[in-house]
Parts: C-alpha cells; structure tokens; sequence
C-alpha cells in the first residue's frame, strides 16, 4: 500500500489515536494521521494555569498500567518510524481505498480508523487530577511506581521555572458518580482530589502536598462535556450541562445604590428557559453580554454573593457590585440603564481564583482594593454557611472611609464567621481615627500577615495589582503561596514596558474572516484586536478580556502583533501555529484574522 499511499488512515490527533498510530508504526505500518486541528492532541487538548500547561488526555484503559503519554513526543516518534501527520487537515469523505480531505487531496489507504471516542460508561467514572507542581520530578521523592487503582501520567519536561507537571488518575467505581448532586458537586470534586493525591503519596512515598503550585481536577462531567455529545442522555454529561450553559438568561430582581457603584441582584428568567442557575465557587466570575450603542461587549464580574445562594428552590440567584469606572463604556451603561426587570444574558460562572484547599494553606491574607473586594465577599459568604473552611484576614484598601464599598455587609458576614475572618480598611486619601492609613503597604502587610503557613490572594485593578505584588515581597513567600485575580484588561498596548517603540501612531487595516462573511475593520496602534472587533460589530465573544481564559482564542492568517507576556494564557502549541487571544493581543501592521467554528 505504502506505494499508493498508507497503510492505514487516522482521523484526528488525539492522544488515543497517537498512541494507536504509533503502535501501527512500530508494527511496520505506514500511517497517516488527519487532524483538523493545528496541533498534536486535537483540539482543545492543553489547557494553561499559570505557569503550567496540562494535557488533557486519558491514559489507557487497563487497570493498573502506567501511562507515558505526551502528544508531541508521540507526534515525533510517528515520524521517526516513517509515518506521517498532518494537521489542518479534517478528512472530508471516506472511500473504500481512500479518503479525502479538506484541501481536496484524496489519499489512497489500505484501512481508515475513524472513531477513537472512549466508551461513555469508562468517561462517566473517570476522575483526573492535574498537578502543577514547583520542584522538578527528581525532587519530589518517588521511591515506588504507583500500583492499584492510580494512572500517573507524568508528561516529560519540566515547566517553565523549574517545576514540573503530573496528572493522576483514577476510575471511579461504577455508579460512584451517579450519587453527587449539584450542590455537592464542588466538595465532592475536592475530596476526591484529595483521595486520589493521598494514595498516589501513600503507594509513591512522594510528597505531593508541599510542592502544589496549581491543581485542577477533570471530574466525569468535565471529561463527558470534552468527548460527549451534548445531547447524550448520560449522567456525567448531564450534569455537565447544568454546569456549564453556554448562555445563562437572567432578569434583574433588585437594585442596591451604593456610592459611585450598585449591586444586582440577577435572577434565572424562566420566561426564556433558564429554570435555575449555575452552582460556582466563591470567587468565580460571570461575563455580561451588554448592548452598548448597537454593539455586543462582554464584561466580566466577579459574583459577590455566596455559592449557598444559587441553590435556593427557586433558581436561585447571582449579585454582582459594579462600580462606575471613569468614562467606562460597560459599567457607564449598566448603572445608567439596568433596572428592576432589564433581561440580560450571562455565561456560566468562570475562573479559578477560588480557595483550594489542597494548594493553599488554611490560612489567607487577602489584600483588596476597591472593587476587588466582591469575590472576597463570596468567599466569606461561604465560610458563614459553611461552604469553605479556612480562615481570612482580609486588608481592604479604600480611599475615603465613606466611600468603603459593602462595607457594612461584609463586616455583618464576618461576624457570623466564628472568628475566622478580620477585616482591616485601609484609607488612602484621609486619615479617619481607628482605620490604618496610606496604601497597603510592606509595613501593613507585616502588622496583619498571620503567623505560620499563609497564602495571599490580590484582588484589584491593574495599578493595584501591581503595587500590592510589590510590596508583598517582604512576606518571602513561596511562589505558590500568591495567587491573583486575572490581570484585567490592557487598554492600551503602548502603555506596556515592552511595546516596540517604534509603532506609536497610525492605524492599521484589520480584515476578520467568519464562517459566512468577512468584516474590514480598522485598529489604531495601541488598540486590542478585541476593542477594534467590539468596535467593528464582529459577532466574537469574550470571556475574561484578559488574554488568560483561552474563551476568545482566534487565528492569526497573516501579520504581525504584540501579545501581553504576562497574560499570555496560550498553550505552548499556539503561538507557533498562529492562535492568538484577541483580548491581549495588538496589531503591529495590517493583519487578517480568523474566528474559529464554534461547535
Ligand atoms: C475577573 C474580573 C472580575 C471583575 N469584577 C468586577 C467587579 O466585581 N466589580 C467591578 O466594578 N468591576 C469588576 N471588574 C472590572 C470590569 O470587568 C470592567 O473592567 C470595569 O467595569 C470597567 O469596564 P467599563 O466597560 O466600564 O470601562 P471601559 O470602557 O473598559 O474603560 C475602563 C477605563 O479605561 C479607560 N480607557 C478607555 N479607553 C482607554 C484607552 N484607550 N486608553 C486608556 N484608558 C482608556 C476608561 O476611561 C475607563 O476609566 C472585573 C474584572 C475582571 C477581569
Ligand atoms: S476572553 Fe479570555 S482569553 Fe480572551
């Protein structure tokens, strides 16, 4: 076959199918992979926190068998034994002895393996945990292989500042996952988490716990909403959906002014079939699609109020505090516009700056600065109704005493908290008796900062939280004990240290490429490829507007552009096959986009 082509065609480049192909391979078979995606793993295969990248691919199904998979390496040992793969290429049409492909190539085969969808009762009990962790894998001390029930999938290279990345998974037992209900969803998610890291250390003798930089866990819905239609009528992918809806409708309850800013309360609008909302963590986010002037913008929002609240037999409910920001489009529109009954339409709650119990310490030291103090507010709410278990000393910077924003609700809240959680206000602009006074400085942090083991979180726009990382320095803190709110957006590229210096003025043709039409826009040097798509009534969405939850990823045809290091959320596959996050990214000539399929 070989001299007519392949012995054997694969569709798509998931880590199955690799691992498949190369088997072929080393059984002497030539063999072509097809995926449609630019990279190796298919779409969607990585996933970016922090530092650390995860492959989200499940390792064999055998019990007990330790699996190696990484699908680079897969993708360079396919080529070693003589095979091949290509990408951006989906097969189109399958024929008996060939098959073709999107770029009208038909390619004769002897055989054609088409479907690689691992079983949906092995999906519905499969419970993986991805560990970023900040020693290399020599130090962590594994003196045994994990045997029984635990997969260690240990990808090889370190991560980028010398850590390194370990995935474990184990089957749950059949029918395991049937019993978790929505409100458990989240302490169950955690517990097993934690079950699964204590056998891996007991069977290893490896020290997981000190070394844990950043941790997320695919549970059996995660994986189900990745592999499973959203139709398919299983548990797991139920459950899926009602976590995750692709639109939330919600109609707005009740309005509390406050100074320079208000409070929502956002109900489920059953009239447009949003029966309840979706459970969250405190400390997650939803985004706002807001109708400015005839143009779609999409802003996010951290949830004050409690994950308890959600769960009320009515459908619960989200508050969100927006404070008006100075000439803000968004929340200019919100607080002029919203009233008692104003519809709107949200995404599912988003983020991961949310205490984890496995990776921060029971103490937290967490430094607010104005606004930034909503999801501090949901995470006390939580601890008050016995969500969340951990103690909080909370420093909260304002400028004038009056002007402290839900203050009397939080300081409520804290009482009801056993005292685990203390509020100190920081006042910048006046010097009230009884309130610390300044910023919240290296020498505030070191009054407050708690005793022993602490992890700081950092809440509060871009100045802040570039002060506050600052001073923080002087509480020596290990790298994985700070974590922060997403970085906000960048309004101007050319405000940022490294922006080349020689593209100050001028603007640049910007031509987007959809599904069924193409819009021409123009971006001024600066602007982000976001502004100018909002601008240019682009029908694209976003999520953080950070460049880090991934929500927006686009590809970049041609040209050049600046991209914000420091939210950079990409995995490290994209930048070289030219995805980009519009939210971070500025043009620096004329450039032509594509918008991905939505599925
Ligand atoms: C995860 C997350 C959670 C958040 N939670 C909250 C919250 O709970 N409450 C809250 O109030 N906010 C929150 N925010 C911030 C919020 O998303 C918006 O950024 C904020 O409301 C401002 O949006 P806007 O549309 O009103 O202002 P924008 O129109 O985006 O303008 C913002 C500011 O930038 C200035 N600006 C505009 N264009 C330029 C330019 N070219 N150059 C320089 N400056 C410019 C404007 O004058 C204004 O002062 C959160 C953000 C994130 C990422
Ligand atoms: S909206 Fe999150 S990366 Fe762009």
């Amino acid at each position: 076959m070989p001299d007519r082509g392949f012995d054997i065609v694969i569709q798509g480049a998931g880590l199955q199918a690799l691992e498949t192909a190369v088997s072929l391979a080393k059984a002497r078979r030539k063999v072509l992979v097809a995926e449609q995606s630019p990279k190796p793993g298919g779409r969607n295969v990585a996933f970016r926190r922090g530092q650390y990248e995860f492959e989200t691919g499940l390792p064999g199904h055998e019990e007990g068998e330790l699996c190696y998979a990484d699908a680079v390496a897969m993708d360079f040992r396919l080529r070693e034994l003589g095979s091949e793969v290509w990408y951006d290429r989906a097969i189109t049409k399958t024929d008996e002895n060939s098959v073709t492909l999107s770029d009208g190539a038909v390619v004769p085969c002897g055989d054609i393996i088409t479907d690689f969808t691992p079983d949906a009762e092995l999906i519905g009990r499969t419970f993986t945990v991805f560990l970023g962790l900040d020693v290399p894998a020599e130090a962590l001390g594994v003196k045994h292989e994990p045997s029984g029930e635990i997969h260690d999938l240990e990808l090889p290279g370190n991560a980028r500042g010398g850590g390194c990345v370990l995935q474990l998974t184990k089957y749950l037992p059949r029918g395991a996952f049937d019993a978790v209900t929505e409100a458990d969803y989240f302490r169950w998610k955690d517990r097993t988490a934690r079950e699964i890291v204590e056998t891996f250390e007991k069977e290893t003798g490896a020290d997981l716990r000190s070394h844990i930089e950043e941790i997320d866990a695919a549970t059996p819905a995660t994986w189900a909403r990745k592999l499973l239609p959203p139709d398919h009528p299983g548990r797991a992918r139920r459950l899926a959906n009602a976590l995750h809806p692709p639109i939330q409708h919600v109609v707005v309850a009740e309005i509390t002014e406050r100074e320079f800013a208000k409070s929502y309360r956002l109900v489920p609008d059953k009239e447009k079939g949003t029966e309840k909302l979706a459970v969250f963590r405190a400390g997650q986010y939803i985004t706002l699609k807001l109708s400015v002037d005839g143009r779609t913008i999409w802003k996010p929002y951290s949830i004050q109020s409690g994950p308890g609240d959600v769960l009320a037999e009515d459908g619960g409910s989200y508050t969100v505090t927006i404070r008006r920001a100075l000439g803000g489009l968004g929340s200019g529109y919100v607080l002029d516009h919203w009233q008692v009954g104003t519809r709107v339409d949200i995404s599912a709650p988003m983020g991961d700056f949310y205490y984890s119990p496995l990776r921060d310490s029971r103490q937290v030291l967490a430094l607010a600065g104005g606004s930034g103090i909503t999801p501090y507010f949901s995470l006390v709410s939580a601890i008050a109704d016995g969500i969340e278990d951990f103690s909080m000393t909370i420093l909260y910077g304002s400028r004038t005493a009056s002007g402290i924003l839900l203050r009397e609700e939080l300081e409520e809240l804290a009482e009801r908290c056993q005292g685990k959680v203390k509020i100190v206000h920081v006042i910048s602009d006046e010097e009230p008796e009884g309130y610390e006074h300044g910023l919240i400085s290296r020498e505030i942090l070191k009054k407050y900062a708690p005793a022993g083991d602490t992890t700081v979180y950092l809440s509060g726009g871009g100045d802040f939280r570039e002060y506050a990382e600052k001073e923080t320095t002087v509480l020596r803190l290990p790298r994985r004990r700070l974590r922060h709110e997403m970085f906000g957006e960048v309004k101007d590229g050319r405000s940022m240290p490294d922006w080349p210096g020689d593209i100050k003025e001028g603007d640049f043709a910007v031509t987007v490429l959809g599904e069924d039409r193409t819009w021409s826009l123009r971006c001024r040097a600066g602007q982000s490829l976001m502004d100018a798509m909002e601008h240019g009534g682009v029908g694209a969405s976003f999520r953080c507007r950070s460049g880090e939850c991934g929500w927006c990823r686009t590809k970049l045809i041609s040209g050049e552009v600046y991209v914000v290091p420091a939210s950079d959320g990409r995995p490290k596959g994209d930048p070289d096959n030219g995805w980009i996050h519009p939210c971070g990214t500025f043009p620096l000539g004329d450039v032509t986009l594509e918008l991905p399929r939505r599925e």
